[in-house]
């Protein structure tokens, strides 16, 4: 198909940081995800395998693991960014987002404000992180944790007051740990795209695009959804 290249013969690498539920997470000994199955349309498409790369997201979205070629393609929850930009390659955007405020049930914080004096939790290289440094009162400690599920068990456990995620995985979050709650959004109008190599694989990115504009207009993308989202 076209001109995409993968690194691996009949592979399509797709590197992503794990957990993110519901876009990639562990499964019965699987990788499974809204991201996951969205990856799947691409590796049919071009006849090949998907196999995935857990890496920190940190190096994903600073272009690292996809321009030192650890993989032909990202697949990470990942948001569009004018930063980003000038490093890697973006699909079109295949998701919306905003940032959101996960909170204790029991505690009163409803917005940045509330929480003078305490300590959030963010997720390191995320866009939740650079909204918490740019929005939080001075007297906030951010405090930046390696995954998802750390920053969400610290929420949970009571050892920082709230954390900052993307809205999809901490609604996702508090349906199966209904002692947290999602206090606030804040509006960051997000998308996600998929990310390639800086200037290296057109061809990937072409079909890449064409899948997500066929599986927006044929029903796949909303049987996916509701898969991973419910309705
Ligand atoms: N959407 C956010 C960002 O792009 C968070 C993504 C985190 N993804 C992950 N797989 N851990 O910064």
């Amino acid at each position: 198909e076209g001109g995409a290249k993968v690194i691996k013969e009949g592979t399509l690498t797709v590197c992503t940081h794990l957990p993110y539920k519901p876009f990639q997470f562990p499964q019965g000994g699987e990788t499974v995800g809204f991201d996951v199955d969205m990856m799947d349309l691409v590796a049919k498409k071009l006849d090949l395998e998907q196999e995935i790369f857990d890496t920190p997201f940190e190096g994903i979205q600073s272009g690292e693991s996809l321009n030192t070629g650890k993989c032909d393609i990202a697949a990470a929850g990942m948001t569009i960014t004018d930063e980003r930009k000038r490093v890697i390659d973006f699909s079109d955007p295949y998701f919306d987002a905003t940032q959101a405020l996960l909170v204790k049930s029991d505690a009163s914080y409803s917005s940045l404000e509330d929480l003078s004096g305490k300590t959030i939790g963010v997720q390191e290289g995320t866009t939740g992180e650079q909204y918490a440094k740019d929005n939080a009162p001075d007297d906030v400690e951010v405090r930046s944790f390696e995954d998802l599920a750390l920053l969400c068990a610290a929420v949970k456990t009571g050892q920082i007051d709230a954390g900052i995620n993307d809205n999809g995985v901490l609604y996702d979050y508090v349906k199966e740990n209904p002692d947290t709650a999602v206090a606030t959004e804040f509006d960051t109008g997000e998308q996600y795209g998929f990310a390639v190599k800086k200037d290296g694989n057109d061809g990937l990115l072409e079909v890449t695009n064409k899948v997500i504009a066929d599986a927006k207009s044929d029903g796949t993308y909303d049987e996916i959804y509701k898969k991973w989202f419910g309705d």
